[in-house]
C-alpha cells in the first residue's frame, strides 16, 4: 500500500518509523517530513491547503491510506473535502465534525456534558458577554482556569491563582490574542491529579486502546517552569491500576465513542483522551482529534501490532476482530530541545554524533539538512526513546545516549517517568 503521512514532528519520525516496518508498505511519503522521516520514506512538500494539488498527487501516486498526523488540518475539514473527490481514500482522522472535540472546547465541554463524561465543570462566554464573564470571575474560587474556544497552539490554556490576571487574560482574549479562537472562552473548576494520556483508534462505533502514556510537559526537573509541548513521556504509567483503568473505560472511552456514533459523527482516526487523575476518578482535560507528541514517541515502540492492518481496519469495518498487543516493557523518551525553549530559541546548531547510539531509538522533531549537515530547527530537536524491563532501565539508556548526541545549547530532563507530581 503507498501512504501519505502528513506532518514533520517528532510524531511523524514516530509513525514513519512504526508504517516502515510493516510488510504491506509500499511507498511512503511524508509532506513535509523531516530528516527523521526521510529514513523511512520520501519527503515531498505538498501544500495541503490547495486541495487540487492534494488530489493530483494522491492520484499520481496512487495513495491508498491518507494519515493526518496535526489536528489543523482535521480541525479545517480535510477529511471532508478529501472523501468528497476520493471516496475510495483511507483517511486516518475524523471529519470536521469529530476534530471539533478538539477544534472547539466549548463543543467539547457540551458533549461531555450530554453524555454525562466526567470533567471540570464549566461555564462559556462569547466576546459579547464579556462583562458576565469579568463578573463571573469575582463569584467562583481561585485557583481559575480560563480556555480559549479554538486552536492555539497549545498556548490557549491560561491557570491563575489572581483574580485580576484572571480578568486581564479574558480581556486579552477576547481583544483577538488567539485571533477567531478567542471569540469565545471557557471557564472551568481547576481539578487537582495527574495527568495521563490515553489513546484509542475508532471506526465511529468500536475502538480499541493504545498503550497509555504519560507526558512531561514542565521544562524543568521535578515539573517546574514554564510549559513546553512535551519533555518527555514514558509508557506504561505506573499509577494507572485496574481500578482506574476500568473506571477510564467505562466512565470515558465507552460514552465518548458511544456520543461520537449516537450524533452520527464519521471518525476514522486516533481519540486522545488528555485525563487528570482526581483521588482515584479519571476527568477529562481536553479532548484531541490526533496522536499525542511525544507520546507517539513511547506509545509507537510498544504497539506490537502491524500498524497499516489496524489502521485498514477502520475501512474494512473489523476493527473488533485485532487484538492490541503490547510489548510489556517501559518505554521512556527523553526530548532534546534547543536553548532558550519554550521561550524564544537558538536554531542551526550543527548536530553531531548521531551515527553513534545504540540502544536506543531517534525520533527528529525539529531538525533539517543544510549542506549535508544535519542541524536544529524547532525548540524540540530529537525524542530520544528506549525501551527497558524496568522504568529506571529505559531511562538509563535514553540519557546515555542524550548525552553523547552533541549540539550546542542542548538541553533535556533527567527526571522523565518518574511520578513527580
Ligand atoms: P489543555 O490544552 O486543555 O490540555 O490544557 C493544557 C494544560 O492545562 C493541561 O494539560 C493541564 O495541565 C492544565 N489544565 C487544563 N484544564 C485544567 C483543569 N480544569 N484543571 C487543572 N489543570 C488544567
Ligand atoms: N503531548 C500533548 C499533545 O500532544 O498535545
Amino acid at each position: 500500500m503507498n501512504i501519505l503521512l502528513i506532518g514533520s514532528g517528532g510524531r511523524e519520525s514516530a509513525f514513519a518509523w512504526k508504517l516502515h516496518q510493516s510488510p504491506l508498505l509500499d511507498k511512503l511519503y511524508i509532506s513535509p517530513g523531516n530528516p527523521g522521516t526521510a529514513q523511512y520514506g520520501t519527503n515531498i512538500n505538498i501544500d495541503i491547503d490547495n486541495i487540487k494539488e492534494l488530489v493530483d498527487f494522491i492520484k499520481e501516486s496512487k495513495i491508498e491510506m491518507l494519515i493526518v498526523g496535526p489536528e489543523k488540518p482535521l480541525v479545517e475539514g480535510i477529511y471532508d473535502k478529501l472523501i468528497k473527490i476520493l471516496p475510495k481514500l483511507k483517511i486516518i482522522g475524523p471529519s470536521q465534525k469529530g476534530a471539533m472535540l478538539e477544534g472547539s472546547k466549548a463543543y467539547a465541554k457540551e458533549f461531555m456534558k450530554e453524555f454525562g463524561i466526567p470533567t471540570a465543570g464549566y461555564k462559556v462566554f462569547t466576546k459579547n458577554q464579556k462583562e458576565e464573564a469579568l463578573e463571573f470571575i469575582d463569584s467562583i474560587k481561585t485557583p481559575i482556569v480560563i480556555k480559549a474556544d479554538g486552536l492555539a497552539a497549545g498556548k490557549g490554556v491560561f491557570i491563575t491563582e489572581d483574580k485580576e490576571s484572571a480578568k486581564n487574560n479574558i480581556i486579552d482574549i477576547f481583544n483577538g490574542k488567539f485571533g477567531d479562537a478567542g471569540n469565545k472562552i471557557v471557564i472551568e473548576e481547576f481539578l487537582d491529579g495527574i495527568e495521563y494520556s490515553v489513546f484509542v483508534i475508532t471506526d465511529s462505533k468500536s475502538f480499541k486502546m493504545l498503550p497509555i502514556a504519560k507526558d512531561y510537559k514542565r521544562i524543568g526537573e521535578g515539573n517546574t517552569g514554564l510549559n513546553t509541548g512535551g519533555m518527555g513521556a514514558i509508557s506504561p504509567v505506573s499509577f494507572i491500576n485496574d481500578d482506574l483503568l476500568i473506571k477510564t473505560i467505562v466512565k470515558i472511552i465507552q460514552p465518548t465513542i458511544s456520543g461520537i456514533w449516537q450524533k452520527d459523527i464519521d471518525y476514522k482516526g486516533f481519540i486522545f483522551f488528555g485525563l487528570i487523575n482526581v483521588d482515584g476518578d479519571p476527568y477529562v482535560i481536553e479532548y484531541n482529534c490526533r496522536m499525542g507528541d511525544p507520546e507517539s514517541e513511547v506509545v509507537f515502540p510498544r504497539l506490537k501490532n502491524d500498524l497499516i492492518k489496524l489502521l485498514s481496519s477502520l475501512y474494512t469495518l473489523d476493527l473488533t476482530e485485532h487484538t492490541i498487543e503490547h510489548n510489556p516493557n517501559y518505554a521512556v523518551t527523553v526530548m532534546l530541545t534547543s536553548k532558550g525553549y519554550p521561550e524564544k530559541y537558538e536554531t542551526t546548531k550543527v548536530i553531531n554524533n548521531l551515527d553513534n547510539i545504540d540502544e536506543s531509538i531517534i525520533f527528529h522533531a525539529g531538525t533539517k539538512s543544510v549542506d549535508g549537515k544535519l542541524v536544529t530547527n524547532g525548540g524540540r530537536v530529537l525524542a530520544v526513546t528506549s525501551l527497558g524491563e524496568t522504568k529506571e532501565k529505559a531511562l538509563e539508556k535514553s540519557l546515555k545516549n542524550a548525552s553523547k548526541i552533541d549540539f550546542e545549547g542542548k538541553y533535556y530532563r533527567k527526571d522523565i517517568g518518574f511520578d513527580v507530581e
